[in-house]
């Protein structure tokens, strides 16, 4: 291998490598290794174009947009008829086996606090369940349901990817099996000073970051993912977040408008609940692509605008929920069409470094670029983008933030409400206040039910034998 220490110099880089020479040698292969996945010349290229020179910004484009079209639920106004027709596109591919559920669970999770991968975290009301479960649960509900196992596509990054597989290796795969649960590790991308200096993290280890969820697409080729799907037939990805125990990993009616739609990237969104709710928000763009614009860098005037009947205008919050089409990732993640390439964004945050004088400082304020990308950011790449409306109570409550909006308490209770929404709908008597909630807490488990419908045919077909919900209760399969 050539040292890449040469054109770290001649990168004016060259910091990188000024302790090299006292390190023991395990430490100094250690940072040839790192040093060698990076790519200098694209470090160079984000820090001029987004933090020396990041042209006209948002603020003109933002003049050209217009609101994104969705497909309405039923309820909405949408037609049920498609709806079912949907439904039913989505289970046959189901039953056929062509789709795989994908968990990005990559990110550090700074905002919770919670020392361990996100995936970890106990979320359920009363089984305390862990996030992972939760979802691999739901997995194996629709597996058994449609009589195929379907593979589960987990990405990690350098900072959890051993805790993760650990953890599942000691919870057995939560029954699913090690050969279906298929775990990768994202891309990372250094963090730069001011000038665009490369930042040590310790006098051997460069600062280097998860490169963004948009780092997924590449991440699914590099790994051979890709590959692996084709070979076992798989066409179609359900794309989730890690931080939503609510979402339909493998929804029939989102994958079946996709398919009848021939679309490559299709979306989920749901009315935004309030103009500052901290979710991106589908447009449509001056060239008529639809896009996300990310909360953080939608102008407020639009976030803010109104329609004629008093609702936002600008409305449709993208909730991270995507289905793809294997040969679409495969073309963007490649990264050789010139004319599909993710863009990075910057951050600026405060990341510990070393000083030249090789002192470890913890910075208060800001002092660090850090580059990712946003998956959402290949819709316009995508032919026949579909995006449909999905309810919030069935599809979103995230846990992000260790108290307030989007933490753990308002997730528990979206959970219960969901539950004291289903038991009701199955007859069972349920007391609960205006907001849904019950007063009595308990849990349904997806082995038992995964969706309202099936909960009612279940508890139906019990006789004599339906659940009493008086007390603390969890209502499970008897025969997981
Ligand atoms: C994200 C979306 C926002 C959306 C909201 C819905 C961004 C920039 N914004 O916000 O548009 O409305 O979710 O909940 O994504 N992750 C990785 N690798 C990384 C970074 C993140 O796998 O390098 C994963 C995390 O593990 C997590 C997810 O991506 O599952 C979300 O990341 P996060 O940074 O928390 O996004 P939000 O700002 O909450």
């Amino acid at each position: 291998m050539i040292h890449p220490r040469n054109d770290f110099e001649d990168a004016g880089q060259g910091q990188v490598f000024r302790f090299f020479d006292d390190l023991p040698a395990a430490p100094q292969d250690a940072l040839t290794r790192e040093a060698s996945g990076v790519d200098l010349s694209e470090v160079s290229r984000l820090h001029e174009t987004l933090v020396r020179n990041p042209g006209a910004g948002n603020e003109a484009l933002a003049d050209e947009l217009q609101p994104a079209e969705f497909i309405p639920l039923p309820r909405n106004g949408g037609d049920a008829a498609r709806w079912e027709e949907a439904f039913e596109t989505g289970e046959a591919a189901l039953r056929a086996g062509r789709v795989a559920a994908f968990t990005v669970a990559g990110g550090q999770g700074t905002r919770l606090g919670f020392d361990g991968p996100k995936g970890t975290f106990p979320v359920t009301p009363i089984r305390k369940a862990p996030l992972f479960q939760v979802f691999a649960e739901k997995i194996r509900a629709a597996s058994n349901r449609y009589g195929k196992p379907m593979p589960w596509y987990i990405m990690t990054s350098v900072i959890n990817h051993e805790e993760t597989v650990d953890f599942f290796e000691r919870h057995g795969y939560f029954g699913l099996g090690p050969d279906r649960v298929h775990f990768f590790s994202q891309g990372l991308m250094p963090a730069v000073d001011e000038e665009g200096k490369i930042l040590l993290a310790e006098k051997g280890r460069i600062a280097l970051s998860p490169d963004g969820h948009g780092g997924s697409l590449r991440a699914l080729v590099r790994s051979g993912a890709i590959d692996r799907m084709e070979a076992d037939g798989i066409d179609t990805i359900s794309y989730f977040q890690v931080d939503n125990p609510l979402v339909r990993c493998l929804d029939p009616a989102f994958i079946g408008f996709h398919l009848l739609g021939e679309s490559e990237m299709s979306s989920k969104a749901l009315p935004k609940a309030y103009p500052e709710e901290k979710v991106g928000v589908f447009c449509r763009n001056g060239e008529g692509r639809d896009v996300v614009i990310e909360y953080s860098d939608m102008p407020e005037r639009l976030a803010t605008e109104r329609d004629d009947d008093g609702q936002l205008r600008f409305r449709a919050g993208s909730i991270a929920i995507h289905v793809f089409d294997r040969d679409f990732v495969k073309r963007l993640g490649a990264g050789d069409d010139p004319d599909a390439v993710l863009p990075f964004h910057k951050a600026h945050k405060k990341v510990a470094f070393v000083d030249d004088a090789g002192k470890p400082v913890e910075p208060d304020s800001p002092n660090a670029w850090k580059f990712e990308m946003f998956v959402f950011d290949a819709l316009p790449f995508a032919k026949n983008p579909v995006i449909i409306e999905t309810a919030r109570e069935d599809d979103f409550s995230p846990v992000k933030n260790a108290e307030g909006a989007d933490s753990p308490k308002t997730c528990r209770e979206d959970q219960l409400r969901q539950f004291a929404r289903w038991a009701k709908a199955a007859g069972l008597p349920v007391e609960a206040d205006k907001t849904g909630l019950p007063s009595v807490a308990f849990e349904i488990t997806p082995g038992f039910a995964d969706t309202e419908e099936r909960f009612v045919e279940r508890v139906s077909g019990m006789g004599n034998e339906k659940p009493v919900i008086v007390d603390e209760a969890v209502i499970d399969d008897p025969n997981p």
